[in-house]
């Protein structure tokens, strides 16, 4: 399963990268606004930072305008990706964009038929927002799970992000079930390295390292 960071924020970004495990990032109108910076000029350094797909969001509500905005961000950079939230507008623009070869990323996707929608229309990614669904008492990752069987159903390309990650088992479950791709908040990715017993394990190597070699028979670093 590919790992993207979902954040704006460019300490986050690099600091994520530095580990070795993130391959895209996900932005939001949210998250850009976050950051009170030139909307174009933060794009362009989290594209000097990652080499993976960059999604970033348009904000046009029509399809002419979707597409003409869509255009405008996918020049910044080869690896962006446009964001477009599903709904007819936003479908109908990215059978446009999908059909110029420009790369989308369905956003606000909350159920399997919305899903099955974005990929007959070509989307790239189709984004479930599983945190939002639990937060009004559904099953998140019960529509991941039914719109990966309808994708493998009809051997559709589009790949579903597993995004509005909230906790590590968010990022479990999807990886149980082979979502494509999962994109975490730069807290749950910090929070998914750490258990306790590792920590108290290496507490106990390093101290019984240390007792050996005040018997001075370890070997020399
Ligand atoms: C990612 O594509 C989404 O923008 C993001 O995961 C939304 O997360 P939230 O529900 O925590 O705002």
């Amino acid at each position: 399963m590919k790992i993207f960071i979902d954040t704006a924020n460019i300490e986050e970004i690099k600091e994520a990268t530095s580990w070795g495990i993130v391959q895209g990032v996900t932005t939001n109108p949210t998250l850009v606004s976050r950051e009170r910076r030139p909307f174009k000029e933060l794009v362009e350094e989290i594209c000097s930072i990652v080499d993976g797909p960059i999604s970033v969001e348009v904000t046009a509500t029509e399809v002419e305008e979707m597409v003409k905005e869509g255009e405008e961000i996918a020049s910044w950079h080869p690896n962006i990706v446009l964001k477009i939230p599903m709904g007819v507008e936003g479908i109908k623009a990215v059978k446009k964009l999908s059909s110029e070869g420009v790369k989308t990323n369905v956003t606000l996707v909350f159920s399997p038929n919305q899903a099955l929608l974005a990929a007959e229309a070509g989307a790239t990614y189709a984004s479930i927002f599983v945190g939002r669904l639990d937060d009004i008492g559904q099953d998140g990752m019960e529509v991941v799970e039914k719109s990966l069987q309808i994708y493998r159903n009809y051997s559709f390309t589009t790949d579903i992000i597993v995004a509005s990650v909230r906790h590590p088992l968010h990022v479990l479950r999807a990886a149980e079930m082979g979502a494509p791709v999962a994109t975490v908040p730069f807290k749950v990715l910090e929070a998914m390295f750490k258990h306790p017993l590792t920590d108290i394990g290496l507490e106990r190597f390093l101290s019984d390292w240390e007792k050996l070699k005040a018997l001075k028979i370890a070997p020399e670093k």
